[in-house]
């Protein structure tokens, strides 16, 4: 393990209020996207959209470091530049999904476990040598009436350390994400509850593994209401909530936070991560930051709609949602950036 390397990489991935995009959906997932919008779902299509992302002008200013697929990080932009090497150029560091997905838990019906541990260190080499210098595991947490089990958390917690020490010995920055699900009609106080256990579940873990956390990324959900929850608590509220917990739970060795958006609007996750640094950033140990998907990439993708003619607009729109979170990481962002740009 080369800790001044990791070290290294993982504060360039929280420096200067830069934060991660997440364009790493597996074919599922992508296709699911693309399905909705009438977009082909080949393979094709995925590459010219992944294209339209990396190629976009002026990225690197907001965008610290990009979380691929594997199909991606092996394919090649139209003119026959990798598409790892395109991000490179803009100055952003690249990333791997390695979790082969959330499966259904054994004996826990509702709950999912994270595979793809077979074979781990191999697939990093691998990686490594293409020039990704980051990694990213996702667990999933979902609140139910019993649920999350103790057998859920405690075993998503262990193989998310396990591929975080995975992840050092090869070189790579691991992204340790547990994301409590937003779906359901639970409070923030509940997913308050579940996100605390579920964190000291995990850095618990994380040290009986050995896993450095100067050279590591904790990729959390916000503490939210769930999606259809009657009271949905205003920015500032959920600031507060998302912090307390954070800091209760969060050894202060980790160099940066990057919150998912989980199926939050876009403007809501910008609106919330920038309260979370008008109230505390001077006060808190770790950048808190964000490595969106959804919440850079929607209104890009659904403005595209696989057409080459909307390339230009979908590629402004990309731009605008990452510097409008480069604001939010500052606390600067304000209801006067979502003015239409595009019109
Ligand atoms: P969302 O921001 O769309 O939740 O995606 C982040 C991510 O990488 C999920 O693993």
């Amino acid at each position: 393990m080369n800790a001044k390397e990791l070290i290294k990489t993982a504060n360039s991935l929280v420096a200067d209020a830069k934060g991660i995009l997440a364009m790493d959906e597996s074919f599922p997932t992508c296709n699911k996207r693309f399905a909705k919008l009438g977009i082909p779902q080949t393979e094709e299509a995925r590459r010219t959209y992944r294209e339209l992302i990396a190629t976009t002008h002026g990225l690197g200013e907001s965008i610290s470091g990009a979380i691929l697929f594997d199909e991606t990080i092996r394919q090649r932009t139209n003119d026959g530049t990798p598409m790892i090497k395109v991000l490179i150029n803009a100055g952003i560091i690249p990333g791997i999904k390695v979790d082969t997905g959330a499966k259904d838990m054994a004996g826990h019906p509702g709950e999912k476990i994270s595979e793809g541990l077979d074979g781990l260190r191999e697939r990093l080499i691998e990686y490594y040598q293409m020039g990704a210098r980051f990694a990213k595991w996702r667990a999933v947490i979902a609140i139910g009436d019993s649920i999350p089990s103790q057998a859920c958390s405690e075993a998503n917690a262990q193989t998310l350390a396990r591929y975080a020490a995975l992840c050092q010995e090869a070189g790579l920055v691991p992204i340790v994400e547990p994301e409590v699900l937003m779906d359901g009609g639970h409070t923030m106080e509940r997913c308050f509850e579940v996100t605390e256990e579920v964190l000291h579940t995990v850095f618990n873990q994380l040290y009986t593994q050995g896993v450095m956390l100067e050279g590591m990324i904790l990729k959390p959900n916000m503490v939210l209401p769930g999606l259809t929850c009657p009271k949905q608590e205003s920015a500032d509220d959920i600031a507060d909530a998302t912090v307390k917990c954070f800091r209760r739970a969060v050894p202060a060795a980790v160099p940066g936070i990057t919150f998912l958006s989980g199926g939050q609007s876009a403007e809501l996750a910008s609106a919330r991560l920038n309260a979370m640094n008008v109230r505390f950033k001077s006060e808190i140990p770790w950048e808190l930051s964000f490595s969106f998907g959804r919440a850079i990439q929607q209104p890009a993708l659904e403005i595209w709609h696989g057409e080459e003619a909307n390339v230009l607009k979908a590629q402004q729109a990309l731009y605008h949602r990452a510097k409008c979170n480069f604001a939010a990481r500052r606390g600067e962002y304000t209801d006067a950036m979502e003015s239409p740009i595009l019109s």
